[in-house]
């Protein structure tokens, strides 16, 4: 299973490289605001600062919802940096855009997918990763663990080879959980993934063991 972190924040990005855990970064318009990356030159100059610290994939996000502007921006974001892959929507002309993306050999992130039936498309369009967002699903009291159980499923019925990217991952028991159900990425905040290390009996353990190897080496 491979661990994305999803932010656009160098510092934690660096922090989960140092992990040594670190398979890639995903990332999207609303991260790099928040990181405030602003303009198309900054922008892609982030990706590029991004793929030198990681040595995995980074998923860089196109911004254009018709097939042409997409083409353009990913063939632009792929010549950047070889561990580029282009975050395509779940649209009509993202659909066409991952076909002709995935025969020209170029990765892609199929983005944004909520139901069954947008991963299978996604699958048949030939996208490397498709992103169930999970957490968005929790929002709205769907169970968004139950799509990546039926994205499994249907890809292992027809051995697609599009990779299940469990996305919008809130807290460390959904990676247990989308790790339970074979999904083949998940991509999360560092919180999520550094709350796998926890637990209050090895604090405790620890505790115990350096306070009785003080006692008898003092
Ligand atoms: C996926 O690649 C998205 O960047 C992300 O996981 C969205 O998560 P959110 O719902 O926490 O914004």
């Amino acid at each position: 299973m491979k661990f994305f972190i999803d932010t656009a924040n160098l510092d934690q990005i660096r922090e989960a490289q140092a992990l040594g855990v670190l398979d890639g970064v995903t990332t999207n318009p609303s991260l790099m605001a928040k990181e405030g990356i602003t303009g198309k030159n900054n922008i892609l100059k982030h990706y590029v600062d991004i793929c030198t610290i990681v040595e995995g994939d980074v998923s860089a996000e196109v911004v254009s919802t018709d097939f042409e502007g997409m083409v353009k921006e990913g063939e632009e974001l792929v010549e950047l940096h070889d561990q580029i892959v282009v975050k395509v929507p779940m649209i009509k002309d993202g659909v066409k855009a991952l076909k002709y993306f995935s025969d020209k050999g170029i990765r892609t992130n199929c983005t944004l997918v909520f139901s069954v039936g947008q991963a299978l498309l996604a699958a048949k369009a030939g996208a490397t990763y498709v992103s169930p967002f999970i957490g968005r699903l929790d929002d709205i009291s769907t169970d968004g663990l139950n799509l990546i159980a039926e994205i499994r499923h249907i890809y292992d019925n027809y051995a697609f080879d599009t990779q299940i990217l469990a996305a919008s991952v809130r807290h460390t028991m959904h990676i247990v959980d989308c790790a339970k159900l074979g999904a083949d990425v998940i991509t999360g905040p560092l919180s999520a993934i550094e709350g796998l290390l926890k637990h209050p009996l090895t604090d405790i353990g620890l505790a115990k063991f350096l306070a009785d190897y003080q006692k008898g080496n003092k």
